[in-house]
């Protein structure tokens, strides 16, 4: 089928990719001149598993790029709309994009259409685009709206599209419905996985996706629903943690024990320093405000967002608990995008740590494998970037670890001890045993186990005693 996908971001990029992937002829827009050149020419703008093999597989035949949204919708029967939505002051969703590229569709649309709503929209947004289109020129029955939200993370985007646990479609129409379903009807029938050119499935994939058919506004709450959810189980694990750190358990044998009831599951259980990324913060605020708007209060989103917001303070404290006094002393710290895989940085908790370091008189090193690019777009040269672990490390008065980096769970831990001028390690994503802490010689100070202080030898730390 022709598709096209406006707006090429995280979402759309993928979405787009994955769409040529299973069989499909996809116009990928954005209005960014740049950015389109940029993927026109072959280079690709994020950093995603996979994602570079796929444009590489497709551009220039079943993959196209444009900033004409004319033209896409002029060619395809199925439209996806990936625009950003942005948080309003008030904590609702900015829709001015969706509402703009809706218009233009509108416009300049002829035969029948599906308009897809794929950005996470509130509630009634389905409503809303049919009315502009309607009010732009379009007659019902020219056109339908159909809610398909996204479930993509961030640097597992590629299989999480191609091997999803459910795709919802919300659809008013039998047509509409029907053009959905042949679109992903490559999934549906697991034709896909079976190609020898296949993806791979990722480990404990379904082997097919469940695929809910819904009413728009079913579909819309699911999205928000979803996250508002994950970002909770993210939150009530964190408060735990904190628990655990007054009694004198370990979040990690909690974690285990209450995410081995099947009913409640073991993912996103993992305490920390608390959610970032572009949607978990965004949507529990749009999704609070949905709610308000229809007159229901659901302060239990408030208290997950406070949960999130102080995890990243109590950070900040067991910081300067282990180290005294924060002036002028010398850290390095791994990892800067919001979690371990990308190299995104939006509402990463990393970046608000480490700005909070510098304001209060720190020196950072820093260092992450994929998001340094963007983080001097926000840090500038108030940090020093590294360009691996052990340089960042070097005559540092403590390690902090602020994202879950596959590589960062993997270090030569003696040499990390020669680097540094103390043995001193602050995780705050709780990538290492305590044992394995205890054995190298660390004091190690993580989120929800007890603090493991090697008495006060640090003091004796071979570079120390030479120097
Ligand atoms: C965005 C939303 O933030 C998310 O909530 C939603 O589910 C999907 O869209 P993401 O893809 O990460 O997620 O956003 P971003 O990387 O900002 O990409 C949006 C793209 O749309 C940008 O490339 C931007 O240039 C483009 N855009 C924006 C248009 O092409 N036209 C517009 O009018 C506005
Ligand atoms: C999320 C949703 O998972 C995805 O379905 C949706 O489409 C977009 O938003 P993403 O933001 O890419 O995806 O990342 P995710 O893996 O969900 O992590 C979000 C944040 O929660 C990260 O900062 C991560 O470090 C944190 N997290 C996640 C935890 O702190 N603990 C966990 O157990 C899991």
């Amino acid at each position: 089928m022709r598709i096209s996908v406006i707006g090429s971001g995280y979402v759309g990029l993928v979405a787009a990719t994955c769409f040529a992937e299973i069989g499909h002829d996809v116009l990928c827009v954005d209005n960014d001149r740049e950015k389109i050149a940029i993927l026109d020419q072959g280079g690709s703008l994020i950093h995603e598993d996979c994602l570079q093999e796929l444009l590489s597989r497709h551009h220039h035949s079943r993959l196209v790029f444009s900033t004409s949204v004319e033209d896409a919708v002029r060619e395809s029967q199925a439209i996806f709309i990936t625009v950003g939505t942005p948080s309003a002051s008030n904590g609702a969703a900015d829709l001015s994009y969706v509402e703009s590229v809706a218009r233009t569709i509108a416009k300049c649309a002829e035969g029948y259409k599906v308009v897809v709503e794929k950005s996470t929209v509130p509630v009634y947004t389905s409503e809303w685009i049919e009315r502009a289109m309607i009010q732009n020129g379009r007659h019902a029955g020219e056109f339908d709206v159909v809610s398909n939200p996204e479930f993509l993370r961030e640097g597992t985007a590629v299989t999480d599209f191609l091997y999803p646990d459910r795709i919802v479609v919300g659809a008013k129409t039998k047509r509409a419905a029907c053009v959905m379903r042949e679109i992903y009807a490559p999934l549906i029938d697991g034709s896909y996985a079976e190609q020898s050119s296949a993806v791979p499935p990722p480990e404990g994939a379904r082997s097919v996706p469940l695929y809910l058919q819904t009413c728009p506004q079913s579909a819309e709450l699911i999205k928000h629903a979803s996250n508002a959810f994950l970002a909770l189980k993210i939150s009530f694990i964190n408060a735990v943690a904190n628990i655990c750190e007054s009694v004198g358990a370990d979040i990690a044998e909690v974690s285990e024990g209450i995410g081995s009831d099947s009913r409640i599951g073991p993912d996103f259980l993992r305490s920390g320093i608390g959610y970032g990324g572009s949607c978990f913060p965004k949507d529990v605020a749009a999704f609070r405000a949905v709610a308000q708007d229809f007159g229901c209060e659901f302060p239990l989103l408030d208290e997950v967002r406070k949960i999130n917001e102080e995890q990243r303070q109590r950070f900040l404290s067991k910081v300067k608990a282990a180290l005294w006094t924060l002036k002028g002393k010398r850290l390095a710290v791994l990892g800067l995008a919001f979690k371990g895989g990308t190299d995104d940085i939006r509402e990463s908790p990393a970046i608000e740590i480490v700005k909070s370091l510098l304001e209060q008189g720190c020196k950072v090193t820093a260092f992450d494998p994929a998001a340094m690019d963007r983080a001097v777009e926000v840090l500038a040269d108030s940090v020093t970037f590294a360009n691996d672990v052990y340089t960042a490390a070097e005559g540092a008065e403590a390690l902090l670890i602020l994202t879950d980096w596959k590589e960062f769970a993997n270090l030569d831990l003696q040499r990390l001890r020669k680097a540094l001028k103390y043995p001193i390690i602050l995780d705050g994503r709780n990538l290492y045993k305590l044992s394995d802490m205890e054995k190298a010689g660390f004091n190690y100070y993580s989120i929800g186990r007890r603090p493991l202080e090697v008495s006060h030898s640090f003091l004796r730390n071979s570079r120390v005693i030479a120097g």
